[in-house]
């Protein structure tokens, strides 16, 4: 059985999506982007969180406290991957070339497009949307 997989995930202005390992914005203080991380952790809460290696060193410690983040490699086939947490919510963590292998598996999109103009060197790809199942929500 599969598990219920999801995406949330927060995008610039143009689709900014990464910068230097971090979230392009990080450490704003402005209201959209503190509720932006505050909701995050909200929706994750007690279930499973899968992610590439870069993005998973930069998850603060007291993170992990709340829900369950797995380290994934590319050497790992996805369906495999996702099978191991048959009755779990699980949500793809990033960054973009797991989005791109995992999109097919996500039933749910959640994207949040916060004020930002600045710049990055990841970003948001819409086509990820088009390879996830029919029915996938996008907010
Ligand atoms: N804005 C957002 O919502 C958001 C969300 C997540 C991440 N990010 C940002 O994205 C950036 C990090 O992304 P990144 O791509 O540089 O590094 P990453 O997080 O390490 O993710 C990419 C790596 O994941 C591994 N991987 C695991 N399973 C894979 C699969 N099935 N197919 C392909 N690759 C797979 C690959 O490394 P190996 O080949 O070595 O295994 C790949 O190079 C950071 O800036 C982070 O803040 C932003």
């Amino acid at each position: 059985m599969m598990p219920d997989v999801r995406a949330v995930v927060a995008i610039g202005l143009q689709g900014q999506f990464g910068l230097d390992g971090r979230l392009p914005w990080e450490g704003n203080r402005e209201k959209a982007f503190v509720e932006d991380v505050e909701r995050f952790f909200k929706l994750t809460r007690g279930h499973v969180i899968i992610m590439g290696p870069r993005t998973f060193v930069s998850v603060p410690e007291w993170a992990f406290k709340d829900r369950d983040f797995v380290e994934i490699r590319s050497s790992e086939p996805p369906a495999e991957v996702l099978a191991r947490f048959p009755d779990r919510v699980v949500f793809i963590g990033g960054g973009p070339p797991v989005y791109e292998a995992y999109a097919p598996f996500i039933r749910h999109w959640d994207v949040n497009r916060l004020p930002y103009k600045g710049p990055a060197d990841r970003w948001f790809d819409p086509r990820w949307l088009l390879k996830s199942p029919s029915g996938a929500v996008t907010v």
